[in-house]
Formats: C-alpha cells, structure tokens, sequence
C-alpha cells in the first residue's frame, strides 16, 4: 500500500501521508492540508475524523471487539477486579501484587471527603439532579487541592483522590434525597463494596454486602472503564489541552456525559420502560410503534449503537450479569418483565434484527442498577464512576504526548462585511 494518499483540487495535486494503527486502522493525515491547499475538512460529528492516536484502548464496530490495552473485555470482565482495570488503563500494565497493593491501599486511604466538599453539596437543593452535584463538586476539589493548577506534575495523586472520592461523593446524593444520615467510607472494605455499602447501610441495621451484588458492581465498571473517543473522553481531552487542571477536565466529561444521547441512555431506558409500564404494559404496541417511529415519533432508547454496528460486546456480557443479579435477588419487577419482552423482540424480531437494534450497554445496566436498588436519576452517576479510568488515561495520555491546545477549524456561512446601523435608522 502507497504511504500516501492523492488529492486533486483545482488543478493541483497533494500527498496525504497515510497512517496505520497496530490493528490496521488507517487514516489520512491532513495535519499540513490547510497551508498547502487552503482546505480545510469538515465532518460533523467527527464520525469520519480521528482526533489523536491512543494506546488505550482499541473497538472494532463491525466486529464488536472491545480491547483495553490488548487486553479483551471479555477476560478483563471475567477475571479482573475494576481497581485493575484502572490500573492497567492509567499506566499501561496489569499491576504486579506489589503495585496493586499500593495503589488499592492508596485509594482505600483517600477515600474520605474533606468537609468542606460536603458544605459545598449540603447547600445544593435536595432534588439536586446527581450529576449536576457530582460535576461540580469535582470540579470543586480543584480549590482544596490547589496545587492540581500550580504547575507541578504530580497527577498521581490526584488520580488516587479522584478513584478514591467520587464513589464517596455519589453515595451523598442518594442518601440526602433518601432522607437518610450520609455513610463515611469504610476502609476495610473493597472498592465496589465501599460503595454499596455507602449507599444502602444504615446506622439502625447491620448492612451486609451481597458479593452477588458486589460482582455485577465490579463489572458494570469494568464494562464502563473506557470507549476510546466518545463524547465526553473527547470533551476530557480538549479541555485538559489547554492545561486545564484533572479536575477541571474531569468535571468536564462528567457534564458531557449527562447528555441523554451519551451517559444519560441508561436512565432513559428505565424511564421508557415506566411509562410503557404506566400505559398498562403492552409490549407488542410499543414494538409497533417503535416500527413505525417516522408516524409515531416513539424512540426506543437502549437500542443499537452509533459505533459497534452488530452487537456491543459488552451487553454480552452484561445480560449474564443481569439474569444472575435477577435470579439471585428474586426480583420481582414489572418493569424489568416489560424489558425482557423488549429484548425478545430485539432479538429476534426481523425489523430489528435487520437494522440492528440489538440491546446495548445501556439497556441491561439500567436493568441490573434498578434491581441493586440504585435510583434512576443514579444511573449515569454509575457511568461516571466507570468512566473515570479511562477518562484520567487519555488525560494522561493527552499531556504525555505534549498535544497541542484543541482549537478545531469552521467554514463560515453568516453575514459577509456590512456596515453598521445605529439604533435610530434601522
Ligand atoms: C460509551 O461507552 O462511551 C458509549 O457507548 C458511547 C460511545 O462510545 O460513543
């Protein structure tokens, strides 16, 4: 294959070198097209443009792999804990027992909040959406550790504080709009049982973990941990482009990810299932109408996937976790008998098979987050919290690489040069 691709433009003719990725993604490098041809590209979306090269993690859409540093999903769901999944995207390795001590024990010791965070939150309103208090909370922490911003390269342990305290953080929202007295962390327990454990135990009763329970935590992150340059790891990188501290950049991709197009799917999913519950229940009218969407205008969230065109890998896997979450904790749920039609027909309906509107990701985590008692407005606070890794990574990876401030290109189409009006003549 040449190393460079042709262009031809009004006459004149440019080399595009062509770059190769270690699993044979290709692309045009346009890095000089502009003061060469006067060209920009535009692509909006970015579906067709690569904004920056990553050793992280690697996604084939037609093939549904899904890859964190070579390593596949699938074996890193079965036999890996969250905290070294963490790991293995921050800093590149699985971490021998000796890393992995100290970094699980790093985190276990900074797992509390200073007080002064929690002044901040208790003045928020009590119906405060949680990811409104999440983000600016984090963003928050900038101010208490001020040296994230003064220049020293000491990200580290700022990647402990922030793995540490936003599990911490997130328990606070459910507990002050369950009316309930607020958990500290325990360190003597596990990364996923600190959490459950910070959401559901009450001083009046001992709180026991189920490790069933605790498992499919474990996985809901792992399977979160990271996607390459979606919406809001995009938003992570650009902001820190221009220096922005973690925090800062973090908080960032926490207001990105809310979107309900992005993080905020899986509590759409879940609010869709109710209000098909509210409406008596009929699967088959809503499979219909889903049918005939251009009429109906009803939109089936939790559907398909912008990149992985066959199946997502890992609904895959998590549909083993939510059938096991389901028998083990004998839910008894409508909803979630309405999702399991839903899926029926996903599955094997011909209209959806043919379009493919496979469940995805965000149908089953909806499923499994509702059965562990986790309230929906919670849902894409648990994305968050997988999502950290990968996002802190390709930080990291961002300023490793020296990249330079993202400042994308535009063609404008507004008003050409006109002369001013004052007020009295127009
Ligand atoms: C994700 O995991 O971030 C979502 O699947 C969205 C995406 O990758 O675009």
């Amino acid at each position: 294959m040449s190393d460079f691709a042709e262009l031809s433009v009004e006459g004149k003719k440019y080399q595009l070198p062509i770059v190769v990725g270690t699993e044979a993604e290709k692309a045009l490098d346009i890095n000089k097209l502009r003061d060469e041809s006067g060209y920009i590209t535009i692509d909006s979306g970015y579906k067709n443009t690569g904004a920056t090269k990553s050793a992280i993690t690697f996604l084939d859409g037609e093939k549904g792999i899904l890859n964190y540093r070579g390593y596949s999903i699938e074996d890193l769901a079965a036999k890996a804990t969250f905290l070294e999944v963490a790991y293995l995207l921050i800093y590149g390795e699985l971490p021998t027992t000796e890393q992995y001590a100290e970094f699980e024990g790093a985190i276990r010791r900074h797992t509390i909040v200073n007080e002064g965070v929690r002044t901040i939150f208790e003045g928020f309103p009590v119906n405060s959406h949680p990811m409104a208090t999440l983000s600016s909370l984090v963003s928050s922490l900038s101010a208490f550790y001020p040296d994230s911003y003064e220049g020293k390269d000491n990200s580290d342990r700022h990647i402990i504080r922030l793995l540490a305290k936003l599990p911490t953080i997130a328990s606070w929202s459910y507990k002050r709009a369950m009316g309930h007295p607020m958990n500290y962390p325990k360190n003597d327990l596990d990364y996923c049982s600190n959490f459950l454990h910070m959401m559901f135990s009450l001083p009046v009763e001992k709180y026991e973990v189920d490790p069933v329970v605790a498992s499919a935590l474990n996985t809901l992150l792992i399977l979160h941990a990271d996607h390459e340059q979606n919406c809001s790891t995009s938003t992570v990188r650009l902001v820190g482009s221009s220096q922005a501290n973690l925090y800062s950049s973090i908080s960032a991709g926490i207001s990105a990810l809310w979107g309900p197009l992005h993080g905020g799917a899986n509590q759409e999913v879940i609010e869709m299932l109710e209000a098909i519950k509210a409406d008596g229940g009929d699967v088959s009218k809503y499979i219909d109408m889903a049918k005939n969407a251009k009429t109906t205008g009803f939109r089936l969230f939790g559907f398909g996937h912008r990149v992985y065109k066959n199946f997502d890998p890992r609904a895959k896997i998590i549909k083993k976790a939510a059938d096991e979450v389901l028998a083990k904790l004998g839910v008894n749920d409508p909803v979630l008998e309405i999702a399991k039609g839903l899926e029926e027909a996903a599955l094997n309906d011909e209209y959806f098979v043919a379009r493919k509107l496979y469940p995805n990701v965000d149908f089953y985590s909806g499923i499994i987050y509702r059965a562990l008692g986790i309230p929906t407005n919670m849902f894409t606070v648990m994305f968050a919290i997988g999502r950290l890794p990968g996002w802190i990574a390709q930080w990291k990876e961002m300023r490793a690489a020296k990249e330079p401030i993202g400042r994308p290109r535009q063609i404008y189409t507004g008003a050409t040069l006109r002369e001013f009006v004052p007020i009295e003549n127009r």
